[in-house]
Protein backbone atom coordinates (compact mmCIF):
# COMPACT_ATOMS: atom_id res chain seq x y z
CA UNK A 1 0.00 0.00 0.00
CA UNK A 2 1.39 3.58 -1.00
CA UNK A 3 1.89 5.65 2.51
CA UNK A 4 3.89 8.76 1.66
CA UNK A 5 2.83 11.29 -0.86
CA UNK A 6 4.58 14.06 -1.85
CA UNK A 7 2.56 16.92 -3.22
CA UNK A 8 4.28 19.16 -5.71
CA UNK A 9 3.69 21.42 -8.57
CA UNK A 10 6.80 23.42 -9.88
CA UNK A 11 4.24 26.80 -10.13
CA UNK A 12 3.81 28.64 -6.66
CA UNK A 13 0.54 28.98 -5.53
CA UNK A 14 -1.37 26.23 -6.76
CA UNK A 15 -2.96 24.60 -3.71
CA UNK A 16 -0.18 22.08 -2.66
CA UNK A 17 -0.53 23.38 1.12
CA UNK A 18 -3.95 23.45 0.98
CA UNK A 19 -4.81 20.35 -0.51
CA UNK A 20 -1.80 18.53 1.66
CA UNK A 21 -3.55 19.98 5.05
CA UNK A 22 -6.96 19.13 4.08
CA UNK A 23 -6.30 15.79 2.73
CA UNK A 24 -4.61 14.76 5.64
CA UNK A 25 -7.56 16.26 8.03
CA UNK A 26 -9.83 13.87 6.18
CA UNK A 27 -7.30 10.77 6.32
CA UNK A 28 -7.41 11.50 10.19
CA UNK A 29 -11.23 12.21 10.24
CA UNK A 30 -11.28 8.19 8.22
CA UNK A 31 -9.49 7.21 11.35
CA UNK A 32 -6.74 6.83 10.00
CA UNK A 33 -3.01 7.56 11.63
CA UNK A 34 -1.77 10.54 9.43
CA UNK A 35 0.93 12.92 9.48
CA UNK A 36 1.73 15.83 7.63
CA UNK A 37 4.90 17.55 6.87
CA UNK A 38 6.20 21.01 5.86
CA UNK A 39 9.48 20.37 3.60
CA UNK A 40 8.66 23.67 2.66
CA UNK A 41 11.49 25.25 4.62
CA UNK A 42 12.30 28.03 2.49
CA UNK A 43 8.70 29.39 2.71
CA UNK A 44 7.17 27.48 5.14
CA UNK A 45 3.17 28.18 5.84
CA UNK A 46 1.47 24.64 6.52
CA UNK A 47 1.81 25.52 10.05
CA UNK A 48 0.82 29.03 9.59
CA UNK A 49 -2.53 28.29 8.22
CA UNK A 50 -3.23 26.32 10.87
CA UNK A 51 -2.25 28.15 13.49
CA UNK A 52 1.16 26.97 14.68
CA UNK A 53 3.04 29.84 13.61
CA UNK A 54 4.72 29.79 17.46
CA UNK A 55 5.47 26.22 17.63
CA UNK A 56 8.84 26.14 19.06
CA UNK A 57 10.57 23.34 17.49
CA UNK A 58 9.90 22.93 13.62
CA UNK A 59 11.66 20.85 11.09
CA UNK A 60 13.86 23.81 10.67
CA UNK A 61 15.76 22.28 13.84
CA UNK A 62 15.41 18.66 13.00
CA UNK A 63 16.95 19.63 10.05
CA UNK A 64 19.66 21.43 11.21
CA UNK A 65 20.58 18.44 14.15
CA UNK A 66 19.28 20.38 16.47
CA UNK A 67 16.42 18.93 18.21
CA UNK A 68 14.58 14.92 17.48
CA UNK A 69 11.93 15.07 15.44
CA UNK A 70 9.63 13.89 18.12
CA UNK A 71 10.18 17.73 19.40
CA UNK A 72 8.85 18.55 16.23
CA UNK A 73 5.47 17.20 16.01
CA UNK A 74 1.93 18.70 17.04
CA UNK A 75 -1.53 17.62 16.91
CA UNK A 76 -3.40 19.60 14.50
CA UNK A 77 -7.53 19.21 13.92
CA UNK A 78 -9.30 15.78 14.07
CA UNK A 79 -6.11 13.97 15.18
CA UNK A 80 -3.68 14.58 12.57
CA UNK A 81 -0.10 15.32 13.48
CA UNK A 82 1.49 18.24 11.89
CA UNK A 83 5.09 18.78 10.90
CA UNK A 84 5.65 22.12 10.62
CA UNK A 85 8.58 24.29 8.67
CA UNK A 86 9.79 27.16 11.22
CA UNK A 87 9.22 30.72 9.78
CA UNK A 88 12.74 32.49 10.58
CA UNK A 89 15.17 32.94 7.73
CA UNK A 90 17.82 31.93 10.06
CA UNK A 91 16.15 28.48 10.54
CA UNK A 92 16.40 27.79 6.81
CA UNK A 93 19.85 28.83 6.83
CA UNK A 94 20.77 26.18 9.19
CA UNK A 95 18.54 23.57 7.73
CA UNK A 96 20.20 21.23 5.84
CA UNK A 97 17.15 19.50 3.36
CA UNK A 98 19.79 16.33 3.01
CA UNK A 99 18.50 15.00 6.01
CA UNK A 100 14.62 14.99 5.12
CA UNK A 101 15.13 11.49 3.73
CA UNK A 102 16.05 9.55 7.18
CA UNK A 103 13.23 11.94 9.08
CA UNK A 104 10.47 10.74 6.79
CA UNK A 105 11.59 7.07 7.34
CA UNK A 106 11.53 7.27 10.75
CA UNK A 107 7.70 9.11 10.02
CA UNK A 108 6.23 6.68 7.75
CA UNK A 109 7.22 3.53 10.22
CA UNK A 110 4.74 5.35 12.38
CA UNK A 111 1.54 6.02 10.95
CA UNK A 112 -0.96 5.20 8.17
CA UNK A 113 -0.49 7.83 5.45
CA UNK A 114 2.97 10.37 5.74
CA UNK A 115 1.88 13.95 3.18
CA UNK A 116 4.59 15.89 2.36
CA UNK A 117 3.74 19.58 1.62
CA UNK A 118 6.56 20.42 -1.09
CA UNK A 119 7.65 23.73 -1.73
CA UNK A 120 7.68 25.62 -5.17
CA UNK A 121 10.89 25.84 -7.58
CA UNK A 122 13.29 23.28 -8.44
CA UNK A 123 15.85 24.36 -5.76
CA UNK A 124 17.64 21.72 -3.59
CA UNK A 125 14.51 21.98 -1.09
CA UNK A 126 12.45 21.56 -3.73
CA UNK A 127 13.78 18.32 -5.28
CA UNK A 128 14.43 16.14 -2.67
CA UNK A 129 10.85 16.01 -1.25
CA UNK A 130 10.03 14.44 -5.04
CA UNK A 131 12.27 11.60 -3.67
CA UNK A 132 11.29 10.87 -0.72
CA UNK A 133 7.78 9.34 -0.91
CA UNK A 134 6.61 6.90 -2.72
CA UNK A 135 4.45 8.55 -5.06
CA UNK A 136 4.17 12.46 -6.18
CA UNK A 137 1.12 13.67 -6.75
CA UNK A 138 0.92 17.22 -9.11
CA UNK A 139 -1.59 20.01 -8.08
CA UNK A 140 -1.94 22.16 -11.04
CA UNK A 141 -4.43 24.56 -12.05
CA UNK A 142 -6.22 24.34 -15.10
CA UNK A 143 -3.73 27.16 -17.23
CA UNK A 144 -0.59 26.19 -19.11
CA UNK A 145 2.02 27.71 -16.88
CA UNK A 146 1.31 25.65 -14.39
CA UNK A 147 1.01 22.45 -16.71
CA UNK A 148 4.37 23.18 -18.01
CA UNK A 149 5.84 23.80 -14.76
CA UNK A 150 4.35 20.73 -13.64
CA UNK A 151 5.88 18.94 -16.51
CA UNK A 152 9.18 19.43 -15.26
CA UNK A 153 8.49 18.53 -11.87
CA UNK A 154 7.25 14.73 -13.47
CA UNK A 155 10.34 14.70 -15.64
CA UNK A 156 12.36 15.26 -12.67
CA UNK A 157 10.73 12.96 -10.16
CA UNK A 158 11.38 9.90 -12.84
CA UNK A 159 14.44 10.89 -13.51
CA UNK A 160 15.08 10.25 -9.65
CA UNK A 161 13.40 6.90 -9.53
CA UNK A 162 10.40 8.53 -8.31
CA UNK A 163 6.74 7.55 -9.23
CA UNK A 164 4.17 10.36 -9.93
CA UNK A 165 0.79 8.74 -9.20
CA UNK A 166 -1.07 11.72 -11.14
CA UNK A 167 -1.70 14.75 -10.53
CA UNK A 168 -5.07 16.91 -8.90
CA UNK A 169 -6.83 19.94 -10.72
CA UNK A 170 -7.43 22.30 -8.56
CA UNK A 171 -9.30 25.90 -8.17
CA UNK A 172 -11.09 24.54 -11.54
CA UNK A 173 -13.80 27.25 -12.61
CA UNK A 174 -15.27 25.05 -15.11
CA UNK A 175 -15.58 27.97 -17.53
CA UNK A 176 -14.88 27.43 -21.26
CA UNK A 177 -11.14 29.21 -20.69
CA UNK A 178 -9.86 26.16 -18.25
CA UNK A 179 -7.62 23.54 -19.83
CA UNK A 180 -9.61 20.52 -20.17
CA UNK A 181 -9.02 17.31 -18.04
CA UNK A 182 -8.11 15.37 -21.03
CA UNK A 183 -5.84 18.04 -22.67
CA UNK A 184 -3.85 18.16 -18.50
CA UNK A 185 -3.94 13.90 -18.78
CA UNK A 186 -2.10 14.14 -22.64
CA UNK A 187 0.19 17.09 -21.52
CA UNK A 188 1.57 15.29 -18.32
CA UNK A 189 1.07 12.19 -19.54
CA UNK A 190 -0.46 10.80 -16.32
CA UNK A 191 -4.20 10.49 -14.87
CA UNK A 192 -6.13 13.92 -13.03
CA UNK A 193 -6.88 11.88 -10.03
CA UNK A 194 -9.72 14.34 -9.42
CA UNK A 195 -10.59 17.81 -9.76
CA UNK A 196 -11.50 20.84 -6.92
CA UNK A 197 -13.66 23.61 -8.13
CA UNK A 198 -12.46 27.23 -7.26
CA UNK A 199 -14.21 27.78 -3.99
CA UNK A 200 -14.14 31.30 -1.84
CA UNK A 201 -14.40 28.96 1.36
CA UNK A 202 -11.13 28.08 1.04
CA UNK A 203 -10.07 31.60 1.89
CA UNK A 204 -12.56 31.52 4.12
CA UNK A 205 -11.60 29.16 6.32
CA UNK A 206 -7.61 29.75 6.07
CA UNK A 207 -9.14 32.79 7.91
CA UNK A 208 -10.27 30.50 10.85
CA UNK A 209 -6.69 28.67 10.64
CA UNK A 210 -9.18 25.45 10.37
CA UNK A 211 -8.81 23.25 7.07
CA UNK A 212 -12.21 23.33 5.00
CA UNK A 213 -13.28 20.28 5.51
CA UNK A 214 -13.77 20.95 9.45
CA UNK A 215 -14.88 24.40 9.04
CA UNK A 216 -17.12 24.06 5.48
CA UNK A 217 -17.64 20.20 5.48
CA UNK A 218 -20.83 20.56 2.70
CA UNK A 219 -18.82 22.47 0.53
CA UNK A 220 -18.03 21.49 -2.50
CA UNK A 221 -14.00 21.77 -2.40
CA UNK A 222 -14.21 19.73 1.26
CA UNK A 223 -16.48 17.23 -0.74
CA UNK A 224 -13.93 17.37 -3.36
CA UNK A 225 -11.25 16.92 -0.42
CA UNK A 226 -13.22 13.74 1.26
CA UNK A 227 -13.76 12.21 -2.13
CA UNK A 228 -9.93 11.86 -2.80
CA UNK A 229 -9.19 11.61 0.63
CA UNK A 230 -11.51 7.99 0.33
CA UNK A 231 -9.63 7.00 -2.34
CA UNK A 232 -6.08 7.16 -1.05
CA UNK A 233 -6.96 5.35 2.10
CA UNK A 234 -9.57 2.54 0.05
CA UNK A 235 -12.50 3.70 2.37
CA UNK A 236 -16.10 3.83 1.70
CA UNK A 237 -17.27 7.84 1.20
CA UNK A 238 -21.02 8.01 0.30
CA UNK A 239 -22.56 11.63 0.59
CA UNK A 240 -25.84 11.77 2.13
CA UNK A 241 -29.35 12.34 -0.14
CA UNK A 242 -29.38 15.96 0.44
CA UNK A 243 -25.49 16.68 -0.57
CA UNK A 244 -25.93 14.22 -3.51
CA UNK A 245 -28.76 16.79 -4.82
CA UNK A 246 -26.93 19.47 -4.10
CA UNK A 247 -23.84 18.04 -6.05
CA UNK A 248 -25.50 17.62 -9.10
CA UNK A 249 -23.97 20.21 -11.14
CA UNK A 250 -21.17 19.81 -9.31
CA UNK A 251 -20.82 15.75 -11.17
CA UNK A 252 -22.68 17.58 -14.11
CA UNK A 253 -19.83 19.91 -14.89
CA UNK A 254 -17.14 17.23 -13.75
CA UNK A 255 -18.73 14.98 -16.53
CA UNK A 256 -18.19 17.65 -18.92
CA UNK A 257 -14.32 17.67 -18.06
CA UNK A 258 -14.34 14.45 -19.17
CA UNK A 259 -14.77 15.29 -22.74
N1 LIG B 1 -9.78 25.43 -4.52
C1 LIG B 1 -9.47 26.68 -4.17
N2 LIG B 1 -10.36 27.69 -4.28
C2 LIG B 1 -10.05 28.95 -3.94
N3 LIG B 1 -8.86 29.33 -3.46
C3 LIG B 1 -7.90 28.38 -3.32
C4 LIG B 1 -8.15 27.01 -3.66
N4 LIG B 1 -7.02 26.30 -3.40
C5 LIG B 1 -6.11 27.18 -2.92
N5 LIG B 1 -6.63 28.44 -2.88
C6 LIG B 1 -5.95 29.66 -2.43
O1 LIG B 1 -4.79 29.84 -3.23
C7 LIG B 1 -3.72 30.37 -2.47
C8 LIG B 1 -2.51 29.46 -2.61
O2 LIG B 1 -2.81 28.21 -1.99
P1 LIG B 1 -1.67 27.38 -1.26
O3 LIG B 1 -0.94 28.21 -0.28
O4 LIG B 1 -2.30 26.13 -0.78
O5 LIG B 1 -0.73 27.07 -2.51
P2 LIG B 1 0.74 26.48 -2.53
O6 LIG B 1 0.86 25.72 -3.80
O7 LIG B 1 1.04 25.77 -1.28
O8 LIG B 1 1.61 27.83 -2.60
P3 LIG B 1 3.20 27.97 -2.44
O9 LIG B 1 3.79 27.51 -3.74
O10 LIG B 1 3.39 29.44 -2.20
O11 LIG B 1 3.61 27.11 -1.28
C9 LIG B 1 -4.23 30.50 -1.04
O12 LIG B 1 -4.63 31.83 -0.84
C10 LIG B 1 -5.42 29.56 -1.01
O13 LIG B 1 -6.40 29.98 -0.06
MG1 LIG C 1 2.62 26.04 0.12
Amino acid sequence: MIRAYTFASGKGGTGKTTVTVNLGTALAQFGKETYIVDSDVGMANLGLILGLESAPVTLHEVLAGKAKINDAIYDGPCGVKVVPSGISLQGFQSADPQRLKDVMKDLVSRCDFLLIDAPAGLGTDGVIPLAVADEVILVVNPEISSLVDALKIKILTEMMGGTVRGAILNRATMENTDLSRQKIENVLGVEVIDIIPEDPNVRRSAAYKTPIVVKYPESASARAFMRIAANIAGVEYTETEEVRKENFIDRLARALFRR
